[in-house]
């Protein structure tokens, strides 16, 4: 492998980073939604083996105490090599004074627990697709 690692948009193949999600089973949006999102978020990490974009992630923030992760994708023959502690490492040396939280896909809370994430007790989310997202295990 010869991994690089972008921390920014320039040249991101939009249709590359819909597809890596919906092939690992992640919410999936048009191409340019997904830009979007990436665009307006705080802090973007992109993983290339060569030219090939294997993975990914992102953070919202407000760039001083709070912040919350998403969109963290691993294509499938990557996934468990460090790519993804990589991924969030770097997001987490980006947001160094904020609080981090996110939701993990139902089954992956380990991942996040290896990296010193905590489960919480008292999350809420008030989600667009709310009935989906307590079908697929996101929601009580
Ligand atoms: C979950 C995901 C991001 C993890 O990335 P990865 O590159 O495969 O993980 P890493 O190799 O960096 O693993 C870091 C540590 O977490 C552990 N780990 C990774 N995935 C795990 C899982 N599903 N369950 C338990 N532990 C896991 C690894 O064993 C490793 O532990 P170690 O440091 O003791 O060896 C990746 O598998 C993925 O893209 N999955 C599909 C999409 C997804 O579910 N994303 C998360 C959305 S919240």
């Amino acid at each position: 492998m010869n991994l690089k690692i972008q921390f920014d948009c320039a040249n991101i193949n939009w249709d590359l980073v819909s597809g890596t999600l919906k092939m690992v089973g992640m919410a999936t949006y048009a191409a340019e939604i997904h830009k979007k999102a990436f665009e307006n978020s705080h802090t973007v990490v992109f993983i290339f083996d060569d030219d090939r974009l294997i993975g990914f992630g992102r953070a919202i923030s407000d760039g001083a105490y709070q912040g919350a992760i998403y969109d963290v994708a691993i294509l499938p023959e990557y996934q468990g090599q460090g790519i993804g502690r990589m991924i969030v490492d770097s997001i987490k040396k980006s947001l160094q004074n904020c609080n981090l939280i996110l939701y993990a896909a139902p089954g992956k809370e380990q991942f996040y627990e290896k990296l010193n994430f905590k489960r919480m007790k008292t999350g809420m989310a008030l989600f667009c697709n709310a009935a989906d997202m307590q079908k697929r295990g996101f929601t009580e």
